[in-house]
């Protein structure tokens, strides 16, 4: 059964981060199927990988775009990017290791990680974008209104 449930107002506008986040959520099923159906070490560990490399290409696309537009909260969403990049890394660290193991409580803190920022920082970083565009429409000559 999935964990994560697609939702249309989930969805940003941007085609690219829209893909990717659902490219998460569906690695993030995988996951938790896994973990319910009792998978063996190397599964859990192939998906683990691909989680983490997903995400920190996921959170390379959308540092460099708020790089290429000045976002002004540029470093806080990074920050927060940071962090979780490390919770994942340090997690699989341990599952190599024999420390620790993936369990729902795992795919379920992801799945509430994601909505929760792609609902708040994500959508707001992509309405920054969107007016940044409008901005450069708005540069344009102004012609007078016809009514
Ligand atoms: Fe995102
Ligand atoms: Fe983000």
């Amino acid at each position: 059964m999935p964990i994560a449930h697609w939702q249309d107002n989930y969805n940003t506008g941007n085609t690219r981060i829209d893909d990717q986040h659902q490219q998460l959520f569906d690695i993030v099923n995988s996951l938790h199927d896994a973990v319910e159906i009792g998978e063996d070490f190397q599964i859990l560990q192939k998906i683990l990988d691909h989680l983490a490399s997903h995400t920190i290409a996921h959170f390379q696309t959308e540092e460099s775009l708020m790089l290429t537009t000045n976002y002004p909260e540029y470093d806080r969403h990074k920050q927060i990017h940071d962090h979780l990049t490390a919770k994942v890394v340090n997690l699989i660290q341990k599952f190599r290791n024999c420390d620790a193991t993936v369990t729902t409580d795992i795919t379920q803190f992801l799945t509430e990680w994601l909505t929760h920022h792609i609902k708040g920082e994500d959508q707001k970083m992509i309405r920054f974008f969107q007016n940044q565009e409008y901005g450069q429409y708005e540069a344009l000559p102004i012609l007078s209104p016809t009514y």
